[in-house]
């Protein structure tokens, strides 16, 4: 036999049986984003490697370690996406977006060459949200609401929101003087990967995950101690705003986030039941990455959520799957008929969920497959039923006994259990 091939490590294949649980996420996404008119933008996986570089910053772990960069055949080095951000502003820049505010929102997968564990892979698929010309804080209040909401909807309890203002550049800049005196005076007691980002990006120190790090992070000087009083009347507000709409948050000083473009708000939403990646959702304002990449003056704010960080917490049980009715025909005639009947209730039911049976077999092997699908219904046409003009109607999810219903009055019956036209069911 010849060798088998498998997927890249990091990266995996999303198998019918767990696909119901992403569709349910995305449409309820969908739906979450177009009450909010959030428009949704669809932008090349792949992109040159220099929109990445300064957007996301050339000493950060993304585009130092993690970027699935190469040159392709015409000799231009090109990028997979690590992130939606930057290919949203690059093409509102492109198509002239941002001569008015922009709500958009994108999804799809992106890819980082990270350590794969529970929750972090190369390839992984986020939904993003970014909007332009709009300077807050109302519209920071109205991105975390539209991610409280999600949350609501998708059931998913007991997530801890944590924010951070980072100041705006000659803030930060103050800062950093500060902060890089402050570690110098201590860098024999810093790990190797500290004494190179103190050089290049020492906020970034700040986002050590080294447990002998944590004591010297924890003495560094704190950013807000450095914002101006404009920045801080803005994380104010944001922070009064929150509370009138009854939304609990942490404020952690130390969040500081591994992309360089943000400035004032950052947020994180985290939960405490994934282990070591815990944040599900992470964002904040870049108003100045328009500019950087080559745009007018633009302030901006975004955040993207991590799908197979959130499918993990959605009760995967109440997310219904399968059809609604699988069709069982045995005896000849009714196998030739069946498959017409079936295009009949399409043409009725166009919402309508039918899984027809195909291959034969008994009336015992045909209903062991109708209740394997995963159907709410058996529909039993036999030969008989056929000369009386009727179907056999049977649930296969609670008890009750096969009914017949002639063919006529079919589609009226089905209606009741096509579950996609019964909004309520999936939520
Ligand atoms: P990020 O924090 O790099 O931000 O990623 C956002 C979310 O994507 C994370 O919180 C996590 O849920 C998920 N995620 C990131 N890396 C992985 C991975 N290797 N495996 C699984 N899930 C992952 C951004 O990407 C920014 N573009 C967000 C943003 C939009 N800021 C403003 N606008």
């Amino acid at each position: 036999m010849a060798q088998k091939i498998q997927a890249i490590r990091g990266m995996h294949d999303i198998l019918p049986e767990r696909s119901p649980l992403w569709q349910h996420l995305e449409d309820r996404a969908r739906e979450v984003l177009e009450g909010y008119g959030y428009r949704e933008i669809r932008t090349p996986l792949v992109e040159v490697t220099e929109l990445f570089k300064r957007s996301i910053g050339e000493v950060t772990d993304i585009v130092e370690k993690e970027m699935y960069s190469f040159e392709d055949r015409g000799g231009e080095t090109l990028a997979l996406r690590p992130e939606g951000t930057a290919s949203c502003v690059r093409a509102a820049i492109e198509h002239g977006l941002l001569d008015q505010p922009q709500r958009l929102w994108y999804r799809g997968p992106m890819f980082r060459r990270e350590r794969p564990q529970r929750g972090r892979y190369r390839q992984f698929h986020q939904i993003g949200v970014e909007v332009f010309g709009l300077d807050g804080p109302d519209i920071d209040l109205e991105v975390i609401l539209l991610t409280r909401r999600l949350w609501q909807v998708l059931g998913i309890g007991n997530l801890r929101l944590e924010l951070n203002s980072l100041g705006d550049g000659d803030e930060r800049g103050r800062y950093r003087d500060a902060l890089v005196a402050y570690l110098e005076a201590q860098r024999d007691r810093l790990d190797a990967d500290s004494e190179k980002r103190l050089l290049t990006n020492p906020l970034r120190v700040l986002d050590s995950k080294n447990p002998e790090m944590q004591p010297i992070i924890d003495g560094a000087p704190s950013l807000t101690d450095y914002l101006s009083d404009a920045t801080r009347s803005h994380f104010e507000r944001l922070c009064a705003d929150l509370e009138a709409a009854g939304v609990d948050y942490w404020i952690n000083p130390r969040l500081v986030r591994g992309l360089d473009y943000y400035n004032r708000t950052v947020f994180e939403w985290i939960t405490d039941q994934l282990g070591a990646q815990g944040t599900v959702c992470a964002g904040g304002r870049y108003d100045g990455l328009v500019t950087q990449l080559g745009g007018r003056p633009t302030s901006a704010i975004g955040f993207a959520l991590g799908i197979e960080r959130l499918i993990e917490l959605i009760d995967a049980g109440a997310v219904e799957s399968g059809p609604d009715a699988y069709l069982v025909a045995v005896g000849e005639r009714a196998q030739r008929e069946a498959l017409l009947l079936a295009e009949q209730l399409r043409d009725r039911l166009p919402a309508l969920r039918l899984l027809c049976h195909c291959g034969g077999g008994s009336f015992k092997s045909q209903f062991k497959k109708a209740d394997r699908s995963g159907a709410r219904l058996a529909l039993v046409l036999g030969d008989d039923e056929l000369v009386q003009g009727r179907v056999g109607i049977k649930p296969l999810r609670m008890d009750g006994e096969q009914q017949h219903v002639a063919i006529d009055a079919l589609p009226q019956t089905l209606a009741q259990y096509v579950r996609s036209a019964d909004p309520d069911i999936n939520r």
